[in-house]
Order: structure tokens, then C-alpha cells, then sequence
């Protein structure tokens, strides 16, 4: 089997990198070793940004975003009981789009089903071959059990964190920058009418909070936990009595249901340096993971696939490896501005388990510093709306 770009893994990186070669007429196969199912019903993140949107809808896979998805022009920061809203398109000129991950991969898979592209979902087996030369190729077990060489000129690892493609690039040559957190999240979808417009971000003594939404009828939430905890062991009523604790006062009060499904995700920070080897190029999360609190994660792959293929088409259409040999420093500058703006946010809204009273302050000034000036909101609203996706010609 022969292709110009072998793509590994059908998360949002690979899919919209896909995509994106298809339309400027360069041919892909995707490979993910989950099933398709699993993929359109993993729940993951739900922010859209600005830059999103619009690459979405600029190339004809954003009509459902649109129409499902909820535009939110604003996000509330909470400390001591009280909401300050950071007036995101005011301040920005710009928005946010709340429609989960795994709606953004339908629409995908669909698009690529569509335009008669080739996805393989459950493979396994995956290793890479030959990545230093002009004929590298990716050998994997199709589900049906073929064994299946697949030649190409590319290799894109879009394959996460634990993927094979980040294990391509030889430890001699990589740097791995790594930050491991004492928190994680505490994720819960509830049946329940929202109780917020737009999302809460929340500092308190117990700890961080978020308040989004998924629906009209099914909310999602999260608190900060210990990484080690065991979802399954929380009651519903635990899981309230920390979230009331936490966000409720002031007026402002949770509207509480039964919960739907629940989870534990842990926090890190991750730049692998360099973000390929020869002619693999990794994009998303096999080149760098953050920690959730400034919804960069999935943003940050689909901007990868924007710039990796405005790289590929130059190599492919002219001729030209200029671009892919500085795609990782295109992408890793904006992959560091998200580190920092996500490690900022998680600390100045996440507490210390031990408590730790002077830090405690600090945040609380933090936030009075960053929410009570024009500047400052600002700051936050420029990185949490996203930068602009660079554009060559
Ligand atoms: C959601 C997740 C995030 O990490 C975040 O910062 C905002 C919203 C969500 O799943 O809705």
C-alpha cells in the first residue's frame, strides 16, 4: 500500500491534517488502533477557539459547530464567592466555541468518509520504518488481521502521548521537557439544566472548580483532586457536597442531577523537542500535552495540522522541504505559549494540598490583579480566545 502522508491516529490532529491534504489534493491514510465507536463517544475537551472555528468552517466541516455548538463571548473567574467575567470579543474581538472534541472528530471522520478517504480504525501492530531516508513507511495489522506495509513519503505521528511516534524520535536526539502536577481533575457529566451562561472558572480554599456544559440538559464539570483518586468510589452526594462547597454563594448556586459518567484525568505538561526526525513529523499530543485549565490541548493539535499541512503542500507541490524542516519551530513556539498560559492558569486556580497560606494570598491577589485590570484581562482573554494560526503566502 502506497501513500503520499501516512497519518497515525485519528484524534484531532491526524483527522484535520487529513482533511486539510485532501483538500489541497494530497493523499493520506489514517490509522488509530481504537475502534470508530470509541473515538465518537470518548468524552474529552469542549473549547473551541476563535482560530478553530474558522478553519473548521473555512474548509466545510464546521456547519454542526455552528449550529450545535454555543458561541460564548465571556468567562467567569471566581474567588471568594464572587464572579468576575473576563469579556472575551469586547476585550479581543474574538470568541470561544463550546462543542466537545468528539462532535469536532464526527465531523471529520464524516468529511473524510465523504471525499472517499482512507481510515482504518482498530489496526494494530503500528512501528515506523525508515524515517531517515526518502522512503520511509508504517507497518501495521489491519482489523481484519492483514498485515499491511505502508510505504509513504511522510510520516505525520499524530498518535498522543503514549502513541509510538513520540518513541520514534531516537533518545539521542530529543529533549523531553516534562512537568508533572500534584493535581488532578475530577470530571463528571450531569443531567441537569445549566447553571451558568458561560463557563466558571473557580478558586477556593478546597480547591479548583469548572463549570461548563455540554447540552441544554447535560452539564460538565470538573474539581481538582488528587490524581491517585478513585472516581468510582464517590458517591453522588460526595461529588455535590465538593462542588456546592466549593463554587456555591453569593446567589450563586449549582443546578444538581444525577451523574452520568465520571472520571479522573491527571495533569502534565510536556514539550518534546525536537517535533520529528526525518521525514516524521509529530503533531498534537505525541509532541506536547498540557494540563487542562486553559483548554488549549486539542486547539493546539488542530493549529499543528494547519501549519504541518502548509508544509506538506509546499514539499509536495513545489518541491520545497524549507517549511517541513521548520514546522517544529513553527509549532513548538506556539505549543510554549500554551504551556505557559496553561500552567499560569492552573496556578493561580489550583491550591496546594498542603494548604499553604502564604500561596493561598498570593493567588487571591493574583486573581485581583489579573481580573481587576483592563491589562490583565486582556492577557487572558488574547491567550484563552488563541493566537492566530500563521499563514504562509
Ligand atoms: C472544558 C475543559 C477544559 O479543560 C476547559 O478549560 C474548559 C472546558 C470542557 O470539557 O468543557
Amino acid at each position: 500500500l502506497r501513500t503520499r502522508v501516512a497519518v497515525i491516529g485519528a484524534g484531532p490532529a491526524g483527522l484535520m491534517l487529513s482533511h486539510l491534504l485532501s483538500l489541497s489534493g494530497i493523499d493520506s491514510v489514517v490509522i488509530d488502533l481504537r475502534e470508530r465507536a470509541d473515538i465518537e463517544t470518548t468524552v474529552r475537551a469542549g473549547i473551541l477557539e476563535q482560530g478553530t472555528v474558522d478553519l473548521m468552517t473555512g474548509t466545510g466541516v464546521g456547519e454542526r459547530a455552528l449550529s450545535e455548538g454555543q458561541c460564548h463571548g465571556g468567562i467567569g473567574i471566581r474567588s471568594r464567592g464572587e464572579t468576575r467575567r473576563i469579556d472575551l470579543s469586547g476585550l479581543t474581538g474574538r470568541s470561544v466555541h463550546l462543542y466537545p472534541q468528539h462532535e469536532v472528530l464526527k465531523d471529520l471522520i464524516a468529511a473524510r468518509l465523504a471525499a472517499g478517504g482512507d481510515l482504518r480504525f482498530g489496526v494494530s501492530g503500528v512501528s515506523v520504518h525508515d524515517v531517515t531516508t526518502d522512503t520511509p513507511s508504517v507497518r501495521f495489522t489491519d482489523a481484519d488481521g492483514t498485515r499491511v506495509e505502508l510505504s509513504c513519503a511522510v510520516v505525520a505521528g499524530c498518535d498522543g502521548s503514549r502513541g509510538v511516534s513520540r518513541s520514534a524520535v531516537p533518545e539521542s536526539v530529543r529533549t523531553d521537557y516534562f512537568r508533572a502536577y500534584e493535581h488532578g481533575w475530577f470530571g463528571i457529566l450531569t443531567e441537569a439544566p445549566p447553571s451558568s451562561d458561560e463557563l466558571v472558572y473557580t478558586h477556593s480554599e478546597r480547591g479548583f472548580a469548572l463549570i461548563s456544559s455540554r447540552t441544554p440538559s447535560v452539564q460538565r464539570m470538573y474539581f481538582q483532586c488528587d490524581p491517585a483518586e478513585d472516581a468510582q468510589a464517590w458517591s453522588d452526594d460526595r461529588i455535590w457536597t465538593e462542588l456546592r462547597t466549593r463554587v456555591n454563594g453569593n446567589g450563586f448556586e449549582l443546578r444538581e442531577g444525577p451523574i452520568i459518567q465520571r472520571g479522573v484525568i491527571p495533569m502534565r505538561s510536556r514539550v518534546l523537542a525536537p517535533m520529528g526526525h526525518g521525514r516524521l513529523l509529530l503533531a498534537g499530543d505525541a509532541a506536547h500535552v498540557v494540563p487542562p485549565t486553559g483548554a488549549k490541548g486539542l486547539n493546539l493539535a488542530v493549529a499543528d495540522a494547519a501549519v504541518l499541512c502548509q508544509a506538506l503542500e509546499r514539499f509536495f507541490h513545489r518541491g520545497s522541504a524549507d517549511l517541513l524542516a521548520a514546522y517544529g519551530r513553527t509549532a513548538a513556539d506556539r505549543a510554549w505559549r500554551a504551556q505557559h498560559f496553561s500552567w499560569w492558569m492552573t496556578s493561580m486556580l489550583h491550591t496546594a494540598a498542603d494548604g499553604d497560606p502564604f500561596g493561598l494570598r498570593r493567588q487571591l491577589a493574583e486573581i485581583d490583579q489579573v481580573t481587576g485590570s483592563r491589562a490583565g484581562r486582556t492577557f487572558l482573554a488574547e491567550a484563552y480566545t488563541g493566537w492566530p494560526i500563521p499563514v504562509t503566502d
